[in-house]
């Protein structure tokens, strides 16, 4: 089946009990064991699994043609239970533009568990090489990066990974399963913030990891998945799966809106830069347009005049808003330095995370900000 209608019907058809087609939300913790003592109907306890949760797992994992998915609390903590998942002493490799609040959970936590992590430029598959150690055990990757907009070679990366019997993550929360299928192309977990365009609404903070196969690895994530508890609640998967059944037309509107705005702002003179896959001036254009289908809805842009101008753009914009995170209907923007401590990212740079507003209206507001300035 095609996407549009995998995400709509995919592990649910109608409730045994009721006939809904949408699935009840099961708040219950706890589910009856039979005479025998055995859990026929497979459910026992809701930190370990919930019908909310297995519907959300398993249209996932349809999604990204895995094997099997857990769904976690945060797309923070679905990385967390990754590296918690490794032993002491494992080295793991990170591109150097990584998502930050991840970098500090490597950085801050894992490093005092004995956990060495690099973090280098995956665009450049000698630099990738050249940093794999002995006991590199994962790499991970993040393409298209946040906020830079780097792209990296999936099939390449994951090729010296396998070569040195490290395993593959690749965070694909930016590009979806609409546009990108990165299991498809080598890698051996692909994770998920599904808090941003799988939820899509704003109002569902959640995360993925979805497993290619069965491995030691994955194992030890499930083990840490149910005996840790850091799940998503089922109104949230709830939530994330009512966003998801939309998912392929959004991903399409927010995609096809993002390039009218990356060709607005790469023509104005206030803008320096736009970072943008879809842009043939990106500087990893082939290789997205090899491994994508489309190229989401988030872009950068560089504001003429440092950061102040870029600041001071932002509080001329009345529809666009100033807020975090990103993949929601309504477009934000964000300075990205500010929130990154001691970050490379440059001070004049803007995250657009572009909605499903109309484009024409999008543009005039970003047009009268940069006018203001
Ligand atoms: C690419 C990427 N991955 C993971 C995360 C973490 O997700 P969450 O905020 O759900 O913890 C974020 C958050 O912004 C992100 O941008």
């Amino acid at each position: 089946m095609k996407i549009e209608t995998e995400a709509i019907h995919s592990g649910y058809d109608v409730d045994s009990a009721t006939g809904a087609l949408t699935a009840p939300i099961h708040l219950s913790t706890t589910f009856e064991r039979d005479a025998d003592g055995e859990y026929s109907r497979d459910y026992v306890y809701t930190r370990s699994e919930n019908p909310n949760r297995s519907e959300l797992e398993s249209r996932l994992t349809t999604l990204e043609n895995g094997f099997e998915t857990a769904a976690f609390a945060s797309g923070s903590v679905a990385m967390m239970s990754i590296l918690q998942a490794l032993q002491t002493g494992d080295h793991i490799l990170a591109p150097d533009n990584l998502y930050f609040g991840i970098k500090v959970i490597m950085t801050d936590i894992f490093a005092a568990w004995g956990l060495e992590t690099v973090f280098v430029d995956m665009t450049n598959l000698d630099t990738v090489k050249a940093a794999m150690k002995a006991n590199t055990r994962l790499v991970i990757i993040e393409t298209p990066s946040n906020p830079l907009i780097k792209v990296t070679d999936i099939q390449a990366v994951a090729n010296i990974a396998h070569d040195n019997d490290a395993y593959l993550v690749c965070d694909n929360t930016i590009p979806t399963p609409v546009f990108q299928k990165p299991l498809e192309l080598g890698a051996d977990f692909v994770v998920h913030a599904t808090t941003k365009y799988i939820a899509g609404h704003s109002d569902a903070l959640g995360g993925a990891v979805i497993a290619k196969e069965e491995c030691a690895l994955w194992q030890r994530l499930r083990v840490i998945q149910k005996v840790g508890g850091a799940v998503p609640s089922p109104f949230d998967c709830w939530l994330i799966l009512r966003g998801l059944q939309t998912l392929p037309i959004r991903a399409k509107a927010h995609a096809e809106n993002a390039l009218t705005v990356a060709h607005f702002l790469e023509n104005h003179s206030k803008v320096e830069a736009v970072l943008y896959a879809g842009l043939e001036s990106h500087a990893q254009h082939t290789i997205a347009k090899k491994q994508m289908t489309g190229f989401g809805g988030l872009l950068s842009f560089l504001v003429q005049g440092g950061q102040n101008k870029a600041m001071a753009m932002t509080t001329h914009l009345h529809l666009i808003k100033r807020a975090t995170s990103f993949g929601g209907t309504h477009s934000t923007i964000e300075h990205r330095a500010s929130v990154e401590q001691g970050t490379s990212t440059p001070q004049n740079l803007l995250r657009l995370s572009v909605g499903i507003e109309h484009s024409d209206d999008i543009i005039a507001d970003l047009a009268q900000a940069l006018d203001a300035i």
